[in-house]
């Protein structure tokens, strides 16, 4: 396979996801994408799994809907001269751990904001997490068939709130019942809006020159006032600066209708020109470069797969350099062991086939029966393993109770290798015997509630348990650990890695702990070892 094939591959991908708080249109967006990019077939499916979402007390409905969205996990398609990957993030009740960690095997997100409603706090959330990574971020902001929120306060919203300068690059002519179309600011034409092409895509009339006097015609005295607004929008706002976006300082800003297909060209065609290809990639012993001809990718989400008899689990990889081809031999890092992958998945949006060729940026599934885990690192036989795909402190807590005390070594078993796919996570307080399972997301203690008893034929139940956040604890100073570890033990727990935790009844009790202890470090994430 030679090295150009691949540095020509890499470069016609896109690996984006799309950040959003629920409701903002993000299932809507997703679909017209595909729509865009041709893969129209599974419109229909994106919104099926939205259907399902409400019904998470039925075990097999949740299994359905796990089971698609494996499928969509990944939706992979063509535009223009190049292939998108995008990543779905996980939003509304399965929203978890895996929705963070998305994130971290992508090189660009999309934020979607609702006009009406500005920035929420889900959106705020997994800012943070992009900023980890300083990802680039384009902004759409959605539903302005609707009326909403000035824009130039929108902007200043997303300004102050998420600490990212905006550059508009479409601008709005009205809203609401007035939504005339879009001004692309910098190849100076009107996409003028029709809302009967929702469901299409129809271009929509599109006018070149805001001096144009097909638009004096068209947008009557509107177009007196668009003239003033743009010249001031031009004049007081961020100009777009492309390195400043991939450096994740600026945000290209868009708008639109995504319901009505409307916006999402101009974002679509400046998405795949301006948004990073497969970016190089940190690991323990160098940087890995994406056009490296030999292989390396990293693990950062496994998922059950549909059927609940069989614990197969499907891996979702990020290739990170070189081509994957079926069949290959891959060196597990961790475990040193030379693996033969003959049947990976590929996510070709119109349907799941199985992979011939993949290349960096691609995400591909491998069939997992227990021995892969989240962080792993897969070569052509080097020693590395890639950075920056860690575990998040998880927002909520619960108690195992077991119902059958009888169970317990059964109910073990069923926690730590549930919690090996990374959506919950396990904490054995040092005081106590304990079992508290944490999670980012409320459905992640229902699934392995039902999943323990499917599986693992333990009944368990989860009750509420007085602690608010946790953070692993780092200090290079032994001494001072020894005397952390007797004076905080009743704040102690050992995660499923056997590392030290601390965790947290109260936001405050949080803060006097780092106040107290300044030499110890409380870290909100934690990287696989
Ligand atoms: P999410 O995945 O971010 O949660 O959002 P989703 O796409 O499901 O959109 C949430 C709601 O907002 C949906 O309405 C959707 O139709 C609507 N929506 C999305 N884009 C636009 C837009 O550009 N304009 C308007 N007016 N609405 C938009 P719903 O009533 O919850 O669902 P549905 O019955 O329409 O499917």
């Amino acid at each position: 396979m030679s090295e150009l094939l691949v540095q020509e591959e890499a470069k016609k991908r896109r690996t984006f996801a799309i950040i959003s708080h629920p409701d903002a249109g993000k299932t809507t967006m997703t679909e017209k994408l595909l729509l865009f990019g041709g893969a129209i077939q599974l419109a229909g499916s994106v919104k099926g799994r939205k259907a399902a979402r409400h019904a998470t007390s039925d075990w097999m409905a949740m299994e359905k809907e796990r089971g698609i969205s494996v499928t969509s996990s990944v939706m992979q398609f063509p535009y223009k001269d190049h292939i998108v990957n995008l990543l779905d993030t996980p939003g509304h009740e399965d929203f978890s751990e895996d929705t963070y960690r998305t994130l971290t095997a992508v090189d660009s997100a999309l934020m979607v904001i609702d006009v009406a409603k500005g920035v929420e706090a889900r959106t705020i959330k997994l800012m943070e997490v992009c900023r980890l990574r300083d990802t680039p971020i384009m902004t759409f902001i959605n539903k302005l068939d609707r009326e909403g929120r000035d824009p130039i306060d929108l902007m200043d919203e997303v300004e102050d709130v998420l600490k990212i300068r905006c550059a508009p690059i479409t601008w709005p002519i009205g809203m609401g019942k007035s939504l005339k179309g879009v001004y692309h600011l910098y190849n100076d034409s009107v996409h003028l809006f029709d809302a009967r092409h929702a469901g299409k895509v129809l271009e929509g009339e599109v006018i070149e020159g805001l001096d144009n006097p097909r638009l004096d015609e068209l947008l009557g005295d509107q177009i007196a006032d668009l003239r003033e607004e743009i010249e001031l929008v031009q004049g007081a706002s961020n100009s777009f600066d492309k390195e400043a976006y991939l450096r994740g300082e600026l945000t290209p800003v868009f708008f639109g209708s995504a319901v009505n297909n409307f916006g999402i060209a101009e974002l679509l065609n400046d998405f795949v020109e301006y948004a990073p290809g497969p970016q190089a990639r940190a690991t323990t012993t160098r940087e890995v470069a994406a056009d490296e001809p030999k292989f390396t990718g990293f693990v950062f989400k496994i998922q059950a797969n549909m059927d609940p008899q069989h614990r197969d689990r499907i891996a979702f990889m990020r290739i990170c350099s070189g081509v994957f081809k079926k069949g290959m031999k891959l060196r597990q890092v961790r475990t040193a062991k030379d693996v033969k992958i003959p049947d990976a998945l590929t996510f070709m949006a119109s349907d799941r086939g199985h992979v011939d060729d993949a290349f960096p940026g691609d995400i591909i599934g491998i069939h997992n029966h227990g021995t892969i885990r989240i962080g792993d690192t897969f070569t052509q036989g080097e020693e590395l393993y890639f950075t920056g795909i860690p575990n998040f402190a998880p927002e909520l807590f619960r108690r195992a109770q077991l119902r059958d005390p009888l169970k317990m070594k059964q109910l073990q078993k069923g926690l730590s290798q549930l919690c090996e796919e990374g959506a919950t996570q396990l904490f054995k307080p040092v005081s106590n015997n304990d079992l508290v399972l944490g999670a980012v997301g409320i459905l992640q203690f229902e699934v392995v509630a039902q999943r323990l008893k499917d599986e693992y034929n333990v009944d368990c139940s989860f009750e509420a348990v007085n602690v608010q956040t946790a953070r692993w604890i780092s200090c290079d100073d032994e001494k001072m650990l020894n005397q952390f570890k007797t004076k905080a033990a009743s704040n102690l727990s050992y995660d499923h890695a056997n590392e030290l935790v601390y965790i947290a009844p109260s936001r405050v009790n949080l803060q006097m702990a780092i106040e107290r202890w300044p030499d110890i470090q409380f870290l909100s994430t934690r990287e696989h070892g």
